[in-house]
């Protein structure tokens, strides 16, 4: 396993091939993306596919992103893309958005979950998009954290994640830097006649709507999304979404340590440990996985969290910090 990004092109390119060889000989490659760090192997293995599920802790049934190099590598996995797919690939891939489309034979069922479709990105990391070129295939990645568990951002949460159960030998580790948006891509499902939104990220609805032309709808519960499941992303310590005014107000009923996660507006109180202190919603999205891993490094009893108020990632933002709170 490869925990250190060595430095200059000729370290950074045999790092490359190595990961290329890991994922061709059937193991894992954590890599960052410009959403999160995702957990990498060839979608079309399924023993490579089985290993994801088992390091990560993941039901079987609970389906994985397929990452490729560009939109025309993406083609051959739908077999049918309608007119608002395609709008949406063309102006924001490379980038945050995830596509669920008809699967094509291409996809195994360790993929999709049995399931009829296919959920699709084209990242812009240029990590990302340089292993995804190199390995020239699909690449199917969960984030890369335990299930149920805060979603890594930088490499080091990879490794407090994942290092006891990634071998050395068989698996690696690409390093990326800090991820650029923070939070996990946003999920349309583009398999009826008005994009559903799955789950909200960077790429907003408002955005959706004005490239297809057609109004977004609410997820149908019925759908199988587990990183839409009520109780995600949560860190040890409780978390509680309160209001500006409240935090004060909030901290008699709080376990201690009592930490704060809060727009930079919204000052610290006495005895309070402030997790960050973000100036918008994008910032907020950037800091927010730190700021709860920090949260448990620290020993917080309970995270007061008070959520960014605009911004196109403020919506994404309050679902996750809703998905945090959430017990049981
Ligand atoms: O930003 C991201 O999307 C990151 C990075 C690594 O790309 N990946 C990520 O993967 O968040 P994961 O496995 O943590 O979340 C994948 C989400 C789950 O909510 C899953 O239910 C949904 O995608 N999904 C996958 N295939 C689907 C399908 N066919 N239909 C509906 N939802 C699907
Ligand atoms: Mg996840």
């Amino acid at each position: 396993m490869t925990g250190q990004q060595q430095a200059g092109p000729a370290a950074a390119a045999a790092q490359l091939a190595r990961a290329v060889a890991t994922l061709r000989a059937g193991g894992v490659v954590a890599f960052p993306t410009e959403t999160v760090y995702g957990l990498g192997a060839d979608a079309t293995r399924p023993e490579a596919l089985e290993r994801v599920y088992a390091l990560k802790g993941r039901p079987r049934s609970h389906p994985l992103i397929v990452h490729l190099p560009d939109a025309n590598a993406a083609r051959a996995w739908a077999i049918a893309w309608p007119e608002g797919a395609l709008r949406l690939a063309a102006s924001f891939w490379p980038g945050p958005l995830t596509l669920v489309l008809p699967r094509s034979s291409i996809a195994p069922d360790a993929v999709t979950g049995g399931q009829d479709t296919v959920a699709l990105r084209v990242p812009s990391h240029p990590v990302a998009h340089a292993l995804l070129a190199a390995f020239g295939g699909g690449l199917a990645a969960p984030s890369a954290n335990r299930f149920g568990r805060v979603s890594p951002t930088d490499a080091v949460h990879v490794l407090d994640e994942l290092a006891d159960v990634l071998e050395p030998g068989r698996d690696a580790v690409l390093e990326g830097g800090r991820s650029a948006v923070g939070v996990e891509s946003t999920i349309v499902d583009c398999t009826g006649d008005a994009p559903r939104l799955l789950r909200p990220g960077a790429v907003g609805v408002e955005e959706i709507e004005a490239v297809t032309g057609l109004d977004v709808v609410a997820a149908d519960p019925r759908v199988r999304a587990p990183g839409t499941l009520a109780s995600h992303y949560a860190p040890a310590a409780r978390v509680v979404l309160v209001a500006a005014a409240d935090v004060v107000g909030s901290i008699g009923h709080a376990l201690h340590p009592v930490a704060l996660l809060a727009p930079v507006a919204v000052p610290t109180p006495e005895g309070v440990v402030r997790l960050a202190a973000p100036n918008d919603a994008a910032d907020y999205a950037r800091a927010l996985y730190a700021a709860l891993r920090e949260a448990d490094a620290l020993g917080a009893g309970t995270v007061l969290a008070v959520a960014p108020d605009a911004g196109p990632l403020a919506a994404a933002v309050l679902d996750r910090l809703g998905r945090a709170a959430h017990r049981g």
